[in-house]
């Protein structure tokens, strides 16, 4: 008989967990906006003895195990419920019975997204983690020049393409206007505030070319949402060099004129003393002849 028992053990667990509640949860992460309302499924077979007073009813936080919602004894048990969580949880509580232990998570913070845990026991218990994934759409970005007058082509400006409110991080991607990625000369910075949104500022640093486009293209892959915006350096950015071209053409032009101008002045007053010269010279061979 105790020579069995090796082979009985096995057969035991296997007995006992067949005995386990079976407990279903979302096996892909749940998606949650910032600000809105979540629910976190959770849902266990009822049938067989089951009786609402004896059923218990646990969410925690995976990591943490800190207390998420309790329920027990018929009835919400909040004494040890988390700080975060006051006033923003609650279970579905006609449908306890049909076995829906689902969490009502209201005003979804940055701080819940992690892993959530769901208790649940009634005789035989069982328990199983899922993942919320909090999300917020970024603020459609805006990309601005420094300095944006006085350029000069070979000088260098600063593109600066921000976007707020967002989470998780946002992807930031420069293009030229042949749709070529630009990653040189590129700095991204991402701040949290302090409910967890991020601020996102990307600088690109380029040469200046007049007539040439930058965009900025900005997603947040949670959402799979982008924004993008951009930005040409005109003619009329680079104000100072079209002037001055111009003036250029217009001094050249000028010039020119007045060298015809000249020109044809010499040519007259050569085309005068050649004729003096000659009477003179008429004169000289008169002169000469008379003498
Ligand atoms: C929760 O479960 C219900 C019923 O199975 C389903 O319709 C709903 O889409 C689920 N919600 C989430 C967020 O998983
Ligand atoms: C539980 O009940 C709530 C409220 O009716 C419902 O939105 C949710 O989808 C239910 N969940 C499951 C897993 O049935
Ligand atoms: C449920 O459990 C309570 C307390 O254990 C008991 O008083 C009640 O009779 C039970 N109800 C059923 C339907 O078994
Ligand atoms: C929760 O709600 C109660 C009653 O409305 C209120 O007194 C309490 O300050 C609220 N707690 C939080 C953290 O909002
Ligand atoms: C630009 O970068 C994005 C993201 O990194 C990539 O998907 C895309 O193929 C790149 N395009 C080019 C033309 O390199
Ligand atoms: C990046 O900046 C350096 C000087 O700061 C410059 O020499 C280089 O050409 C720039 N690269 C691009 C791709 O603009």
């Amino acid at each position: 008989m105790m020579d069995l028992f090796p082979l009985l053990f096995p057969m035991l667990l296997t007995l006992q967990s067949s005995a386990f509640l079976e407990l279903q949860v979302p096996e892909v992460p749940v998606v949650a906006l910032f600000g809105q309302d979540a629910i976190l499924n959770c849902s266990f077979d009822p049938t067989g003895a089951f009786n609402l007073s004896d059923l218990n009813v646990f969410w925690q936080l995976t990591d943490t195990k800190r207390t998420v919602h309790s329920f027990w004894a018929d009835r919400d048990q909040l004494a040890d419920q988390a700080e975060g969580f006051a006033n923003r949880t609650s279970l579905f509580h006609t449908q306890l019975s049909s076995g829906n232990a689902s969490l009502l998570l209201r005003n979804v913070q940055i701080s819940d997204d992690g892993s959530f845990t769901c208790f649940v026991s009634s005789g035989t218990y069982n328990s199983a983690s899922m993942l919320l994934q909090v999300a917020a759409p970024y603020s459609k970005p805006v990309v601005t020049m420094e300095p944006n007058s006085n350029l000069r082509p070979g000088d260098y400006v600063s593109l600066s393409c921000a976007a707020y409110g967002g989470f998780p991080m946002a992807e930031v991607l420069w293009q030229d206007a042949g749709g070529r990625n630009l990653t040189d000369n590129v700095t991204t910075s991402q701040v949290a505030n302090e409910e967890g949104l991020f601020s996102v500022r990307s600088v690109l640093q380029v040469m200046v070319e007049p007539q040439s486009t930058y965009m900025c293209r900005l997603s947040n892959s949670l959402l799979r949402e982008e924004g993008h915006a951009s930005v040409t350096i005109s003619g009329q950015g680079v104000a100072f060099p079209t002037v001055a071209l111009w003036v250029t053409v217009g001094l050249a032009v000028c010039l020119l004129a007045l060298l015809v101008a000249l020109a044809l002045v010499c040519r007259r007053k050569i085309k005068e003393s050649c004729e003096e010269e000659k009477q003179v010279r008429f004169l000289d061979v008169v002169t000469t002849l008379s003498c």
